[in-house]
């Protein structure tokens, strides 16, 4: 199949990766039909609504509604007739063991497979789903529901994504890298000329490997982060070590790189912590005990604990004092609080029976949905700050960055501030105010 020969492309699951693979394919002339189950994302999608925060998203979704190159339905019939390739994009959400919930991606296979005929199409996994899933699992449903081959009839290929919450966009459309997984060659070329546009370093392979490298992608880049979490925990144990310019000394080493080296009070999201315990539960039903990715998730455990150790250290005791949190999404540009690290701030927080006053520019309405009416949720900063003992940074927010010692002591009752994302200069500051940083203790 040549590419000229795609006039429609399919995207089944329009959540972030769907849509966003949606929008950018749209964006670059093709006709996209997307389909997903659920009708209020349908909906909203078609009243030119995108219904998360992702930044050029709005954009992309009302040039394409205009120009007819996107299209939402409930109906996978309806959508793939015309399509030679179809992605896969559902959720693939943790069991409690940490293992992948495959229902959703199980039911697209039936659906799907129902649908092939003798027009052949290539099935694209783009779903993070543990290595050998998509032969395993997906591959004989569709065999079965099609009574067609895979690879012969129809082409079967897994493709990773690697976008970012925040600045999805300019990841779909300037990649780094493309990883394609293939059973057949002819598929596994198809999609290399889709995206030769995009990226000219394409790596193709087997369906494992493409989706063993999604795995070990976000393993190695979570052990990045929790390393030098680690690290910035022993810069503190003495005086005049700051982690950032540790993390710029050995960023310089191009063997490491600077990227993926800032210290913090964790990581959060829907990918980093569940893919790690996706992967050390694949390891260990295969009677393997990772080692190395156990202590990652651990350290990021430990983070968020020592946060409020490190207030502890300062003020004795947390009971009866305000509380100002500043910061809930699991990272700035996003609305989504999934494992994010001020929930377990939070929880660990509401345990000292003490007032506790919230503000995120965007996440409050997810954080409402957690915690309800256990918090006071604020609509600016000043009102989150206004007489509060102790105020916790947990998401590095621009706004937030702005804000100076001045700011936080006019409004606070006694200014002690918790920065977990090491966004303030600690020297400057600490002529005002009392701020306790990861990662570095300044000489007293
Ligand atoms: C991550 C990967 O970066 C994407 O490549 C991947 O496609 C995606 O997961 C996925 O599997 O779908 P994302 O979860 O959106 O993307 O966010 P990141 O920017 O990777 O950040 C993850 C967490 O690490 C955040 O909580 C962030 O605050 C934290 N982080 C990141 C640090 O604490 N320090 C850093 O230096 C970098």
């Amino acid at each position: 199949m040549k590419l000229d020969d795609i006039k429609q492309i399919s995207i089944i699951g329009l959540g972030y990766v769907g849509l966003v693979t949606a929008l950018c394919l749209a964006s670059k002339g093709y006709m996209v039909r997307g389909v997903d189950t659920s009708p209020e994302i349908v909906k909203s999608l078609n009243h030119n609504k995108i219904p998360f925060h992702e930044p050029q998203l709005n954009d992309l979704l009302k040039t394409s509604l205009k120009s007819k190159s996107f299209t939402a339905s409930n109906d996978v019939s309806e959508v793939i007739q015309e399509s030679k390739l179809v992605f896969i994009s559902v959720d693939t959400p943790a069991n409690p063991d940490g293992g992948i919930d495959l229902t959703s991606i199980k039911k697209v296979s039936q659906d799907l497979g129902a649908q092939l005929d003798d027009t052949f199409r290539i099935i694209t996994v783009r779903s993070t789903v543990i290595p050998g899933t998509t032969d395993g699992v997906i591959l004989p449903i569709l065999e079965r529901e099609s009574n067609l081959k895979a690879g012969v009839d129809f082409g079967l290929c897994v493709n990773p994504e690697f976008l970012r919450e925040g600045s999805a966009v300019n990841d779909f459309l300037h990649p780094d890298r493309i990883i394609i997984g293939y059973l057949d060659s002819s598929s596994g070329d198809f999609l290399e000329q889709l995206y030769e546009p995009f990226s000219k370093n394409i790596f193709k392979t087997n369906l494992r490997t493409a989706e063993m490298i999604k795995y070990t992608n976000n393993a190695f880049l979570a052990t990045k982060v929790s390393f030098i979490n680690e690290i910035a925990n022993i810069c503190r144990l003495t005086e005049g070590i700051d982690v950032m310019e540790v993390a710029h000394g050995i960023g310089m080493d191009e063997r490491i790189s600077s990227l993926f080296l800032r210290a913090g009070c964790g990581f959060g999201g829907s990918c980093f912590p569940k893919d790690l315990r996706g992967l050390i539960h694949f390891a260990k039903e295969h009677h393997y005990s990772p080692i190395l990715l156990e202590a990652t998730l651990r350290l990021n455990d430990f983070q968020a604990r020592y946060l409020i150790d490190l207030a502890l250290s300062e003020i004795a005791s947390l009971e009866n004092k305000k509380i100002a949190i500043l910061g809930l999404a699991f990272k700035p540009n996003t609305s989504d609080m999934r494992e994010a690290v001020s929930i377990r701030v939070i929880n660990r927080l509401l345990q000292y029976k003490t007032p506790l006053s919230v503000y995120d520019p965007v996440a409050i309405p997810n954080t409402r949905a957690i915690f309800g009416s256990k918090l006071t949720y604020c609509s600016s900063i000043e009102d989150c700050l206004k007489d509060a003992d102790v105020c916790f940074v947990i998401t590095e927010w621009d706004e937030f960055k702005s804000l100076t010692p001045g700011q936080f002591k006019s409004l606070m009752k006694t200014p002690v501030i918790i920065d977990g994302r090491k966004i303030y200069d600690v020297e400057s500051f600490s002529k005002e105010v009392t701020l306790m940083q990861i990662g570095f203790k300044p000489i007293s």
